[in-house]
C-alpha cells in the first residue's frame, strides 16, 4: 500500500543535523516533519525559526510543520517565510479555527489541523474540505518516543468515512508511537501520512527503517 512517510526530527541527533538532514534526503522519505513546540500548548519546549531557518537551507523534501503552540496566528507568516511548505495547527489551540486556516492558504502554504486524543474527529465536519490534511495525533503531544493509543485506529476510520462521504482528497496524517508493529495497520485503517521518530532515530539504520516503514 502506498503511503508517505515523515521522519520527525525531534527525535534525531542535533549534535550532527545537517548530516541526519542528508540522510532523510538521500532516504525514501516523503516529508520531514518538524515540532514546535512553546512550553505553553505542550509541557515541553523544542526550536523555533533559527534552526527551522537551517533545516530548510539543507532539507531537498517538503517542511511538514507541526506547531503546538497557543494562538499560531502571531506565527504563520513567519513560519511561511522561513519555509514551511505545509503547516498544521491544533484545533484545541485555535478559537477561530476557519481563520486561522484561511491565513495558513494566504500564505501560500498547505494547511492541516491537527486533533489531540480526545478530540472527536466529527468535530472538523464543516471544515474538512477545506484542509489539505488532517493529522491524528496518536499520543499526547509534547515527547518523542511515548506509547501509541489504539484507539486511534477507529478515529482515522471516522475520518476517512467523513472524507469519503464529502468526496474530497483531504489527507489523514498519524503522529505518535508510529513503528513497524502498526504502520500497516494504521494505512489499511486509512492513513495516508505515516510520522515516524524515535522509531527511525533510535535504529542503527534510519533509512532502512524509513524504507522499511514505506513498504510493509
Ligand atoms: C509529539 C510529536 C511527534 C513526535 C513523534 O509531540 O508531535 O511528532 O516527535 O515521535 P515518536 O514517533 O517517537 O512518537
Ligand atoms: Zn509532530
Amino acid at each position: 500500500m502506498h503511503k508517505l512517510i515523515a521522519p520527525s526530527l525531534l527525535s534525531c541527533d542535533f549534535g550532527k543535523l545537517r548530516e541526519e538532514i542528508e540522510m532523510l534526503n538521500h532516504s525514501v522519505a516523503d516529508w520531514i516533519h518538524i515540532d514546535v513546540m512553546d512550553g505553553l500548548f505542550v509541557p515541553n519546549i523544542s526550536f523555533g525559526f533559527p534552526v527551522l531557518k537551517f533545516i530548510k537551507k539543507y532539507a531537498k523534501k517538503p517542511l511538514d510543520v507541526h506547531l503546538m503552540i497557543v494562538d499560531p496566528d502571531r506565527y504563520i507568516s513567519r513560519f511561511a517565510e522561513f519555509g514551511a511548505d505545509i503547516i498544521t495547527v491544533h484545533y484545541e489551540a485555535c478559537t477561530h479555527l476557519h481563520r486561522t486556516v484561511q491565513l495558513i492558504r494566504e500564505n501560500g502554504v498547505q494547511a492541516g489541523v491537527v486533533l489531540n486524543p480526545h478530540t472527536n474527529v466529527l468535530l472538523l465536519e464543516d471544515i474538512v474540505a477545506e484542509l489539505d490534511l488532517v493529522l491524528i495525533m496518536s499520543v499526547n503531544p509534547g515527547y518523542g518516543g511515548q506509547q501509541f493509543i489504539e484507539r486511534t485506529y477507529r478515529k482515522i476510520e471516522l475520518l476517512k468515512s467523513i472524507i469519503e462521504k464529502q468526496n474530497i482528497t483531504t489527507r489523514i496524517e498519524v503522529d505518535g508511537g508510529v513503528d513497524l508493529n502498526n504502520a500497516r495497520k494504521l494505512a489499511e485503517a486509512g492513513a495516508d501520512v505515516l510520522v515516524a521518530g524515535n522509531s527511525i532515530f533510535a535504529t542503527d539504520d534510519p533509512a532502512a527503517m524509513i524504507r522499511e516503514l514505506k513498504t510493509c
